[in-house]
């Protein structure tokens, strides 16, 4: 079975009423990333970290997966598919994504701020202060804030060599280090990209789907099953 890598981003939850970050009236036109989403924010309030981050998950109990979601787990009938999201929304699993790869957290966990191996499922929207993980540590959004490692980069890097086909879908690949795995990519496979913008990249192999994720997963399994079914 041919391996079908995707990278996503936040375009492809735009359809579930997910907010993206850089388009007009994205989250990052609202709020100043380093007061909301760093250790530094964390640390200086940490009230206005986990509001910004209550909000966000309380949206994302009332979203549902979209066409696109839905037409990357179609594709797992005729390709072995591995999903690699900067998302931190669970819509890729709920849609029935078999293998996803959070690469910047995941926004319904919270983890110990003692031990970062002590991680919890939320079961709820609001992670308040006071809220403690089994050691008494205050718990914090399990979420790879600017500025933290991201320590699942390795294992995505790894994935994306391994690509026969490489999928990029909704993202403005201005982040770093997932914007970078793109060129990971094996030379001379295809590599598409997704999304209804311009999005720049230095690699010049992308053949682009100039559609929303909705409908541009679906022109992607027309010219997959074409070409290789
Ligand atoms: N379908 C597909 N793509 C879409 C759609 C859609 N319906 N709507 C918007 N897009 C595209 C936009 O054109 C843009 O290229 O999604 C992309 C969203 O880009 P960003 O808002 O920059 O989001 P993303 O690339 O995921 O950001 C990367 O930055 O803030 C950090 O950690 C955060 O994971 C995030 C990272």
């Amino acid at each position: 079975m041919k391996k079908i890598v995707v990278l996503t981003g936040a375009g492809m939850s735009a359809e579930s009423g997910i907010r993206t970050f850089r388009e007009m009236g994205g989250l990052w036109e609202e709020y100043d990333v380093m007061e909301v989403a760093s250790p530094q924010a964390w640390e200086n309030n940490p009230e206005l970290v986990l509001r910004f981050y209550n909000e966000r998950r309380k949206k994302l109990f009332e979203a549902e997966p979209n066409q696109g979601h839905q037409g990357l787990v179609e594709l797992e009938k005729y390709f072995d598919v591995q999903i690699i999201t900067q998302n931190v929304d669970d819509l890729h699993e709920r849609a029935g994504s078999k293998s996803v790869l959070h690469l910047h957290g995941e926004l319904k966990k919270a983890r110990s701020t003692a031990n970062p191996n002590l991680i919890y499922e939320l079961d709820h929207w609001e992670l308040k202060l006071g809220d403690t993980c089994e050691k008494g540590s205050q718990l914090r959004p399990h979420i790879v804030w600017f500025g933290e490692a991201v320590h699942a980069i390795h294992d995505a890097a790894l994935i994306c060599e391994t690509a026969d086909v490489f999928v990029v879908i909704g993202t403005s690949l201005n982040v770093y280090p997932a914007a970078g795995l793109v060129d990971y990519a094996p030379n001379g496979i295809p590599i598409f990209l997704i999304d209804p913008n311009d999005v720049y990249s230095s690699n010049n192999r992308l053949t682009v789907i100039k559609e929303k994720a909705g409908t541009g997963v679906q022109k992607l399994i027309t010219i997959l099953k074409n070409e290789y079914l």
